[in-house]
């Protein structure tokens, strides 16, 4: 039982006072005047006294995906915040303003955003700023807002809620929020408000350095937080760098940094090879707009729920993701979505569904409750549909009857549909994951796929989509994972049926005889998904490196995996328990399908939201250039001011973009496990990237052949989180090039 809570500290009352403009949400009691109760599948208290400030608070128990929500007779169009209270919150529940006039919705906002804890038994008080979004920075601009939602995520939350307000006006207060040291003689300063650089100093080693120029900007996806570069008069060194504000600051006056000793390195441009343009892809990228800014080179209509995609009537259903439910599939229209992502100048990846269903209409599902009614879950939209689970872990039975939601599928109909496009796509790839149907489409396929049936399949739909539209590349399996690379759902007796030949290299082989007997290429990519094995969802510090570190599971031979894979491999390849990806397929593509290309169309960073997913993505990017990986995308839309559209942004926004061709870099001190460099030439200009994985220590080069002269820089992460901008530097000396912690710089010729 939880206790009423009486004490209360004086700063939190003070800041739980309204001002005269404020729009009082919820006090005690009641919602205030004008406003409605939109909540759905929740059950709500909007008068609990087992925990309050005042008089009662709002007690709130939503189950998956359901929500508090609140709305008001009226808008709240030009208010700069949100405030409230809460206590026991799951931090992955997310807070949304939207309108309900135009439909607008701000970017999520989940609890963790505020990096405050959320404690179980007394109130913690929340500020939303709407000119600097917790998360993503961004600004909610100006709208018809009047609506508030608080959704719980899959595991629903349990929490209470208290002293809602609206408020008028939020005052900053003037803060240097970060300052530190980039390339050869910048700082990168990062503020608040309205700060006075005037009583700022720099030395380094003890003696006063001259600040020769101060270029201030206020970037505009974060406009509530300026970036002033500094030039420097002196170059860095290694020692100490003291940043002085001269003023208290928030407590923090000053920001110092002891400058390491360099690492060598050398740059040979001359030692090049071209870096696919393929590998800068995404999964489903929302607009023209979107791929231009992250400068997006392809984009894949993919994952499990185009497997039952019906173009006849634009459904779909994504099987095991949602509770076998139909829906019309979200875009619709694959044909003008190909159109626009090509108009957009991106190439297109279109998965062609290639079992033997796809959905028949936007409404039916296949385990209704009605007739199974023992089930461990059911959609809390649409109570009757269940997720087809005993609560031991069976799948009920008997299997649904087919036709009950889908209507018949085959390469015929697949072969008519491509022929009928207006757009074609560049790559289509042969469904998607099928290996693991019989868990994520249990309902129409329930028999584990085993070699023989992926091979017939891939062959049957690879040779109709190349009947239909000539020139087009086929990918395919697009295995899920590490293991299912090496063996099917049916197991280890589905290897010894087929000599005990791995499965990715039999599949190999049997498409190369298909060429030789067919006299046709039938597959152009290798397409496989890779996610690491280790689990880093903790995210706590020792999952944070742990996820910078495993980028080296994509072309390090040395690298033993630190996941279950380093362990008990199950395979029967070369060095079993080093992933070494890129290098593996490349080896494993010469020797069973000479040049068959490579291409990863799902990869992931493992955090979206968090600072060193976007140091992930850096890392990844390079690494597939350098690498020679033909294609890419990663799964799946990232948000475009969030960290992973920030790793896109850096290699390529707004068109200004990393070299066409990966030139040598030589590096005296390695050390992938904390930091990556990468290089590339193009029309006789350099540019290079940098990401510094240490979460607290910069490091710094001493880059031989680097050419002097003006150089574009961008830069992203560092002591303000996922703050970004770009300005042009000067370099007349490349003995000293620092890089800060947690963040990635991006360097070109001007
Ligand atoms: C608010 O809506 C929720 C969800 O529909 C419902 O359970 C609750 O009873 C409503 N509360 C009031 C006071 O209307
Ligand atoms: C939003 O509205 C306020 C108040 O009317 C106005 O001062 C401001 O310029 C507007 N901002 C934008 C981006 O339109
Ligand atoms: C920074 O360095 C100065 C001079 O060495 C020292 O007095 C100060 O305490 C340091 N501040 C921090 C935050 O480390
Ligand atoms: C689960 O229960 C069903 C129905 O009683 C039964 O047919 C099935 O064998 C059980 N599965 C397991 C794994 O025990
Ligand atoms: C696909 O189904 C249609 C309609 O039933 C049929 O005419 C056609 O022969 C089938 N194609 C294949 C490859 O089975
Ligand atoms: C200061 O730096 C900015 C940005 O690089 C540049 O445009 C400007 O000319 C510089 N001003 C001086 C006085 O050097």
């Amino acid at each position: 039982m939880r206790s009423p809570l009486l004490r209360f500290a004086l700063p939190v009352l003070l800041a739980a006072r309204a001002f005269a403009d404020d729009i009082a949400v919820y006090v005690d009691g009641s919602l205030a005047a004008g406003w409605e109760n939109w909540s759905w599948s929740s059950d709500i208290n909007f008068a609990a006294t087992d925990l309050f400030e005042g008089s009662s608070s709002i007690s709130v128990n939503s189950e998956a995906w359901s929500a508090l929500s609140v709305k008001l007779e009226g808008t709240f169009p030009t208010q700069q915040g949100l405030r409230f209270d809460i206590a026991g919150a799951n931090s992955d529940t997310i807070v949304t303003i939207s309108s309900s006039v135009d439909g607008t919705t701000s970017p999520n906002i989940p609890l963790s955003a505020f990096n405050t804890p959320i404690p179980a038994d007394s109130f913690v008080s929340l500020l939303i700023d709407f000119r600097n979004l917790p998360g993503s920075g961004a600004a909610l601009g100006n709208g018809t807002w009047d609506r508030i939602t608080w959704q719980a995520t899959a595991d629903g939350d349990t929490y209470h809620i208290d002293n809602i307000v609206v408020v008028e006006s939020i005052v900053i207060p003037p803060l240097f929020l970060s300052a530190e040291p980039l390339a050869v003689n910048t700082i990168a300063v990062t503020t608040q408000g309205d700060v006075d650089f005037s009583t700022l100093s720099v030395s380094l080693n003890g003696k006063a350095v001259k600040i020769q120029n101060t270029t201030s900007y206020t970037p505009v996806g974060t406009p509530s937080k300026s970036v002033t570069y500094l030039t420097l008069g002196t170059t860095f060194a290694a020692g100490t760098l003291l940043i002085n504000t001269g003023v208290a600051n928030g407590g923090k006056g000053s920001f110092n940094f002891t400058l390491p000793a360099v690492q060598f390195a050398s740059i040979v441009q001359t030692v090049a090879h071209p870096i696919s343009p393929l590998i800068y892809g995404v999964n489903f990228p929302p607009s023209a707009s979107y791929v231009h800014d992250l400068g997006v080179t392809m984009a894949r209509w993919g994952g499990n729920a185009v497997t039952a995609y019906n173009p006849a009537g634009q459904f779909t259903n994504a099987g095991n993701d949602w509770f076998f439910e139909n829906r019309v599939a979200d875009p619709p229209d694959a044909d003008a979505w190909v159109g626009w992502v090509k108009g957009a100048g991106a190439s297109t990846l279109l998965t062609v569904p290639s079992l033997d269903w796809v959905a028949k209409d936007a409404t039916s599902y296949s385990y209704p409750i009605t007739q199974y009614p023992v089930q461990t879950s059911t959609d809390p939209f649409l109570a009757n549909a269940g997720n087809g689970l005993l609560p031991n872990g069976s799948w009920v039975s008997p299997v649904p009857d087919p036709k009950s939601v889908y209507t018949s599928w085959n390469s015929t109909m697949a072969k008519a549909w491509l022929k009928g496009l207006a757009n074609k796509p560049t790559l289509v790839a042969i469904d998607n994951e099928i290996e693991i149907a019989s868990n994520t489409h249990q309902d129409m396929h329930p028999v584990p796929m085993g070699y023989d049936e992926e091979l017939a399949r891939v062959l049957d739909f690879s040779k109709a989509a190349k009947d239909a539209i000539p020139n087009v590349l086929v990918a395919a399996p697009s295995t899920c994972s590490w293991w299912f690379y090496w063996t099917s759902e049916i197991g280890f007796t589905d290897n010894a049926a087929h000599d005990n030949i791995d499965f990715l290299p039999w599949f190999l082989d049997q498409m190369a005889a298909a060429e030789k007997k067919g006299g046709k290429r039938l597959l152009d990519f290798l397409d496989i998904h890779y996610y690491y094995q280790a689990d880093t969802s903790a995210n706590d510090d020792a999952a944070k490196s742990l996820r910078l570190r495993m980028t080296r599971s994509l072309w390090d031979t040395t690298y033993v995996d630190e996941s279950w894979v380093g362990v008990s491999p199950q395979n029967h390849q070369w060095d079993p328990t080093i992933v070494s990806l890129i290098p593996r397929f490349r080896t494993l593509i010469d020797i069973h399908y000479p040049g068959t290309r490579l291409s990863i169309s799902e990869f992931s960073s493992t955090a979206d939201t968090d600072i060193t997913g976007g140091l992930v993505t850096v890392d990844m990017l390079g690494i597939f250039g350098q690498q020679k990986l033909d294609a890419a995308t990663y799964w799946g839309t990232v948000d475009e001011l969030g960290p992973i559209g920030l790793a896109y942004w850096l290699y390529r926004g707004f068109g200004t973009t990393f070299g066409a061709n990966s030139a040598q870099i030589n590096l005296a001190t390695p050390k992938p496990d904390t930091q990556g460099v990468y290089a590339a030439t193009e029309g006789g200009k350099l540019s290079l990237v940098i990401v510094n994985k240490n979460p607290d220590t910069p490091i710094s080069f001493d880059l031989a052949n680097l050419p002097f002269g003006k150089y574009f820089m961008r830069h992203f992460g560092g002591g303000a989180g996922v703050a970004k901008w770009q300005t042009t530097i000067t370099i007349s000396a490349s003995t000293y090039i620092v890089v800060p912690a947690y963040t990635a710089v991006f360097l070109k010729q001007n």
